[in-house]
């Protein structure tokens, strides 16, 4: 023995000297057996783990015999071992079940680590347990049934692993079952519908596996369900009207699955929902106006999939939601004016659909919106005015439409964090909007296929943050030093190429085409060494090699 772990005796000694006392009084002789079982356990538990690290060098009988102080694990007043807790400790090797042989153990927690090897089926025989999480590892093979005989758990977490293999039927015996993590695995086969026995499951999170088949009705007999994640798998069928049997339901994750069939309308009676995750699927039918009325609902995506008919004005309701994406569906009408009365509305995505009429001025109003995208739908009238009101505006996509008018001369001027603005593929007049780059966050400007007119305003022209412009060329436009992208065909910009297009260093994509451009290419192109892209096609006047760099 070192002279280090010499002061360690102490402790060492202090089960002998209860000993001495258990004689002495005549009971509890078993204590000092339980504490050397419980020793011999933990350290067989960590014979199989390799602590790269040396994070468990405190478990170690000779050091101490009771593991009521060694790193992670936690006693009972008693004295009897009732968690093990070790995440994070970088611990490598296999999991071993021998902790089972500890009766009280409620806790065990090795999450975050780099644990290879199966589940050990033999954890079944951990009775007591209550909490048990393997999440972010790197176990493999299945989820072994027998874990389905702990009748105490609560907590289940598997996550981030490789397991493969289904959800045991028997999942139905875990009556305790309140959170049941299972994501990012590689789990295949059905969701059992034994699942309807766990009246205590709040949260079940299985996303990102490639479970498939429908999602049973018996699921809506968990209502004490609050979290429903099965996003990112292979489910096909219908979304179930009976979910709104789920009155206390949050949040409903179900995105990137091949679901059919329509958005239940019986949805607006989840009075709880918070967050609508439908995207990526394949439902068809119209947006039930029903979702109106969710008082709570933050977060309403719908987005890729085949829904047609026309936005519902209800949605106008939602006074606390802050994200609507209807992109990339069937959408025809109107796009309601009802929707600039939503006073916490942060996002709206309603491009890729066919959308018509003009874009209601109410959108004005929208106090605290950031990101609007109306792109390629069929829009006429103009840019509303209003939208120069648009504080919070950072992004704003309106094209492939056919918007037409000058736009809105003070758009951006209110705009403290404008950054990218895309209006191109439209039928706009007049010239460009001297406020755009104000406050000098404007990265991305794309104004081509319009009919704009006129320079390139010096605000504009001084802009340090633009990194990809499509508009017309301009000597001035030497600023820019960082422009990496600069596209401008399809106007009916004038004039010559200027030489000083050679301080350009970082442009990548330099798109003139298309224009009435005239004269010679300018011999200084051939130091833009990172020029990808150059397309001068469609200049008809346009003369001279194109210069080599
Ligand atoms: C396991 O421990 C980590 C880190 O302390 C914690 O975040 C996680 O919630 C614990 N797991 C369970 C199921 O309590
Ligand atoms: C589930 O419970 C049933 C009935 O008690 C029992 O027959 C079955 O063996 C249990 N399954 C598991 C894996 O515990
Ligand atoms: C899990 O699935 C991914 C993607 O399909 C695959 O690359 C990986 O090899 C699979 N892992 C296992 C353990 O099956
Ligand atoms: C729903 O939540 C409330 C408040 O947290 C709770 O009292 C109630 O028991 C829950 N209902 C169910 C079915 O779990
Ligand atoms: C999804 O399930 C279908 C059958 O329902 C199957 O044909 C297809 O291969 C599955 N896709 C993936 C990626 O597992
Ligand atoms: C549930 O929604 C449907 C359709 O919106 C409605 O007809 C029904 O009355 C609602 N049921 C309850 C219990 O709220
Ligand atoms: C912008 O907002 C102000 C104050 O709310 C209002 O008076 C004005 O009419 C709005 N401008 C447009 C173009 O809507
Ligand atoms: C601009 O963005 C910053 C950072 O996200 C934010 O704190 C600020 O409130 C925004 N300004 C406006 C006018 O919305
Ligand atoms: C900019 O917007 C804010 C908030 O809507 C408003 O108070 C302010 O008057 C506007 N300023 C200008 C110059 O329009
Ligand atoms: C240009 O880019 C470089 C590197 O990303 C950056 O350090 C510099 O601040 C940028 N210049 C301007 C004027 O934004
Ligand atoms: C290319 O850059 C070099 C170094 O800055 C400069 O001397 C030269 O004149 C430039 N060539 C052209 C054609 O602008
Ligand atoms: C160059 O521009 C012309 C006219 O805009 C277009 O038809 C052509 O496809 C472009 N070529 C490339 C390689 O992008």
């Amino acid at each position: 023995m070192t002279v280090a772990s010499a002061s360690a005796i102490a402790p060492f000694l202090l089960p002998a000297l209860l000993l001495l006392f258990a004689v002495v009084l005549g009971s509890g002789a078993g204590e000092l057996d339980l504490e050397a079982g419980a020793a011999a356990a933990l350290l067989e538990f960590k014979r199989e783990l390799v602590d790269v690290d040396g994070r468990l060098t405190s478990w170690d009988d000779g050091a101490s015999e009771d593991p009521c102080g060694w790193a992670g694990v936690a006693c009972s007043p008693g004295g009897e071992v009732t968690g093990i807790t070790l995440p994070g400790l970088n611990l490598h090797g296999r999991l071993s079940a021998a902790v089972c042989a500890l009766p009280h153990l409620a806790v065990l927690n090795v999450s975050n680590n780099a644990l290879t090897g199966p589940v050990p089926p033999g954890l079944a025989a951990c009775a007591a347990l209550e909490v048990l999480d393997l999440s972010t590892n790197a176990l493999h093979g299945a989820v072994p049934p027998g874990l389905c005989a702990l009748r105490a758990l609560r907590r289940l977490f598997l996550s981030n692993n490789l397991l493969v293999g289904g959800i045991p039927p028997a999942i139905g015996n875990l009556t305790a079952l309140e959170e049941l993590e299972i994501y990012s695995n590689n789990l295949t086969g059905k969701i059992p519908t034994s699942i309807r026995a766990l009246q205590r499951l709040r949260v079940i999170r299985a996303g990102f596996n490639d479970l498939s088949g429908p999602i049973p009705v018996e699921l809506t007999e968990c209502t004490s369900l609050e979290f429903l994640g099965f996003a990112h798998n292979n489910l096909t069928g219908e979304v179930p009207r009976e979910l709104s049997r789920l009155k206390n339901l949050t949040t409903l994750f179900l995105w990137q699955n091949g679901l059919s069939g329509e958005v239940p309308p019986e949805l607006g009676n989840c009075t709880s929902l918070q967050e609508i995750y439908l995207s990526e699927n394949k439902l068809t039918g119209i947006i039930p106006g029903e979702l109106g009325r969710i008082p709570t609902l933050q977060l309403l995506y719908l987005n890729e999939n085949r829904l047609q008919g026309s936005i519902p004005p209800e949605l106008g309701q939602l006074s606390t939601i802050r994200d609507i994406d209807l992109s990339e569906n069937k959408l025809t009408g109107i796009i309601p004016g009802e929707l600039g009365r939503i006073p916490t509305l942060q996002l709206l995505y309603l491009n890729k659909n066919r959308l018509q009429g003009s874009i209601p001025p109410e959108l004005g109003q929208l106090s605290t919106i950031t990101q609007i995208d109306l792109s390629t739908n069929n829009l006429i009238g103009t840019i509303p005015a209003a939208f120069q009101n648009l504080s919070g505006l950072e992004s704003l996509r309106l094209f492939d439409n056919q918007l037409h008018g000058d736009i809105p001369p003070l758009l951006g001027a209110n705009s403290s964090n404008l950054s990218f603005l895309d209006l191109s593929d439209n039928q706009l007049t007049g010239s460009i909007p001297p406020y755009l780059c104000k406050y000098q966050k404007l990265t991305f400007l794309s104004l081509g296929l319009n009919s704009l007119v006129g320079e390139i305003p010096p605000g504009v022209k001084a802009c340090r943050t633009l990194t990809r412009l499509r508009t017309r060329l301009i000597v001035e436009l030497s600023m820019l030093q960082n422009l990496s992208s600069l596209e401008m065909h399809q106007n009916r910009f004038s004039g010559r190429i200027p030489p000083e297009i050679g301080k350009f260093r970082s442009t990548q994509r330099l798109i003139p085409s298309d224009n009435y451009l005239v004269g010679h290419i300018p011999a200084a192109i051939g130091n833009l060494t990172r020029l990808v892209t150059f397309n001068v096609s469609s200049n008809q006047q346009l003369t001279g090699p194109i210069p080599r760099g």
